[in-house]
């Protein structure tokens, strides 16, 4: 089977049935002072039906000028309308026979992908950073491209930074400051332009194994080359499992707070929030997450927003068998339980009868950011886990592996996957097929009742110190020194509503939590407490809300806030100072709730 249809993406304007972008060189400067990029982007074109327009998608950027070819002969272009989140169509007049078009060009401060952070803002407090975050379609917000995940580049590029800072990006990186602060990129393996990456600040390297290695500030670089020691043994994991990684190198970046998102998993390089340096490598498995993107993504990459699952859902897979490998079952099954616990949860918000339950999405006319949620990951979990239990893991694991080989380095949607699979490890066989019942999974809503069903052990004798406490036993009694963060996770998500203020404080003075390190640990905690107007909290929140800009804690934090006895003119004073601090991802989703 072939797998050269090209999908319809509703989110970008080009028209990759006419013309495609094969490589592309930057040429860029970064100005902290006045927090913009500028310089070229020389696109290297396919011309396959002898168009004379290129069309590329543009938001919030400046262009100045465009030519064509070696000579650089000026050309005419328009920019359209600016639509929300889409951006404007940069129609560019081109020959037939045009294979190079020059873009000058500059960002501007509304660049949503960029954030430019002041030194307070960092560990250091000494320099400005500068990062980006692509996906799903902010690349066009800092590079005038086709910015749609089912078009493929290579690139080089060269980038200009003040002289004591280092620059890295999703391709080959330096391991040290240059003098002049010119740095040189090249990425070989072509990828979707949502991972065109770049960071910026004052870095240096930890290199940990042969293929892998850390970049932070100076400040925090020991404590994450501490916390990432196992990555090597990662890599050889995952290749043992689904093949060889295509990337030649994975070193993880850790950024300052405010990274919107856990991880991102740019090639050769994962951008990754600090709050995964738990200080005792329990939360690693989102490191085993990113990695599995070079496979499911970055390999085999989802054609439209509306096939995210073929990224997300087969991904969480792959990192969870990732951590059964290194870490056992009883490890991986945790994973597992309070991946589904998050499930329910968002299909409970969601409502079930809701289409963005649905695997297969459908996000025409909207921000594609607004329908990504945990159903890809975790509906699209449980699906590969029943096709995984029905055919027996041993196929299926060939069968994996297969695909990732055979569609290495290309797009994939929804309906091919779901023929190609029916026919390549089904065989067609309608007996198993009917055990699945994957088009309802797939398009229907809510979650189908042949999910299978997790039981985790060292869970259940979590719920069974749970009991004995609400039972009356007394904190200090229970045995929780082998606990590590999912049993505590599990021990706070499943208390019940309303706790007495004696029985909070009995928790908080026995397990400290209001102290605790632990990112993930305090947001639940934090939940629970305002819940139960426990507000000695407030300040460790307020100060938490201040510094951290991951999405995933300040959506269900604000929430709560709004919800208990401060209310939302308390969430609405902790977010007009702390607003500054987040990223554009972060802040469109809050806006929303308390602007
Ligand atoms: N690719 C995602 C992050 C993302 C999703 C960016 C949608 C933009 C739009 C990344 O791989 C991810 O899933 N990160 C998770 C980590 C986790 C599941 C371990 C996160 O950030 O929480
Ligand atoms: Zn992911």
């Amino acid at each position: 089977m072939q797998n050269d249809k090209i999908t319809l993406d509703p989110h970008t304007y080009a028209k990759p049935g006419e013309v495609v972008i094969t490589h592309s060189e930057l040429d860029i400067q970064i100005d902290f002072k006045k927090s913009i990029i500028s310089g070229k982007v020389i696109h290297t074109i396919y011309n396959k039906t002898g168009t004379d327009k290129l069309t590329l998608d543009s938001k919030d950027i400046i262009i100045e000028k465009i030519t064509t070819g070696n000579d650089e002969k000026e050309t005419t272009f328009l920019l359209t309308d600016p639509q929300p989140f889409k951006g404007s169509a940069l129609e560019i007049d081109i020959k037939k026979d045009t294979n190079i078009v020059t873009i000058y060009y500059q960002t501007t401060p509304q660049s949503a992908a960029l954030q430019w952070l002041k030194p307070v803002q960092t560990a250091g407090g000494k320099h400005p950073f500068l990062f980006t975050q692509s996906e799903a379609i902010l690349a066009r917000t800092w590079v005038p491209c086709q910015d749609s995940p089912g078009i493929r580049f290579t690139y080089n590029a060269k980038v200009k930074v003040p002289e004591n800072l280092m620059a890295v990006m999703s391709a080959s990186n330096p391991t040290q400051k240059t003098s002049d602060g010119v740095y040189s990129f090249s990425m070989k393996q072509p990828i979707p332009s949502y991972l065109l990456a770049l960071a910026v600040g004052d870095l240096v390297y930890h290199p940990i194994g042969k293929r892998t290695g850390v970049y932070a500030e100076p400040s925090e670089i020991e404590k994450a080359a501490y916390e990432f020691a196992d990555m090597e043994k990662m890599v050889i994991a995952a290749e043992e499992l689904y093949g060889a990684y295509r990337w030649d190198q994975f070193d993880v970046i850790v950024l300052p707070p405010s990274f919107p998102f856990g991880g991102m998993e740019n090639p050769r390089i994962t951008f990754a929030t600090p709050t995964v340096l738990a200080g005792d490598r329990s939360l690693v498995n989102l490191v085993a997450h990113e990695l599995a993107h070079s496979w499911s993504g970055n390999l085999v990459t989802n054609a439209t927003w509306n096939d995210f699952w073929l990224n997300e859902g087969f991904t969480v897979y792959f990192e969870r068998r990732i951590m059964e490998k290194l870490e056992g079952t009883s490890y991986s099954d945790m994973l597992k339980v309070l991946g589904y616990q998050d499930m329910v949860q968002t299909i409970i918000q969601l409502g079930k009868e809701s289409e963005d339950t649905h695997l297969k999405l459908n996000l025409a006319k909207r921000d594609p950011d607004d329908g990504m949620t945990l159903i890809a990951y975790e509906k699209g979990f449980f699906l590969l886990l029943l096709i995984e239990k029905t055919i027996g893991r041993e196929r299926w694991d060939i069968f994996l592996k297969e695909y990732f080989s055979r569609f290495a380095f290309t797009s994939m949607n929804t309906e091919f996957f779901i023929s190609y699979i029916e026919k390549e490890l089904f065989n067609n066989d309608e007996e198993l097929l009917n055990k699945v019942y994957m088009n309802q999974w797939i398009y229907g809503h809510g979650l189908p009742d042949n999910c299978p069903m997790i039981v985790s052990e060292r869970f259940q004798t979590v719920e069974k110190c749970l009991n004995d406490w609400v039972k009356g036993k007394s904190a200090r009694e229970i045995i929780t020194d082998k606990w590590t963060t999912h049993e505590w996770l599990h021990f706070l998500r499943m208390l019940p509503d309303r706790i007495s203020k004696e029985r909070i404080k009995e928790l908080e003075d026995t397990f400290h939590f209001t102290k605790s390190g632990n990112a993930e640990i305090l947001c639940v905690w934090f939940q629970i407490a305002i819940r139960n107007k426990y507000n000695n909290v407030l300040p460790e929140l307020e100060s938490f809300l201040m510094r951290v800009g991951r999405r995933k804690f300040l959506v269900p934090l604000y929430s709560a806030i709004i919800n208990s006895e401060a209310g939302i003119e308390y969430a609405k004073k902790i977010y007009s100072k702390a607003r500054q601090n987040y990223h554009f991802v972060s802040t469109n989703t809050l806006d929303e709730k308390l602007k």
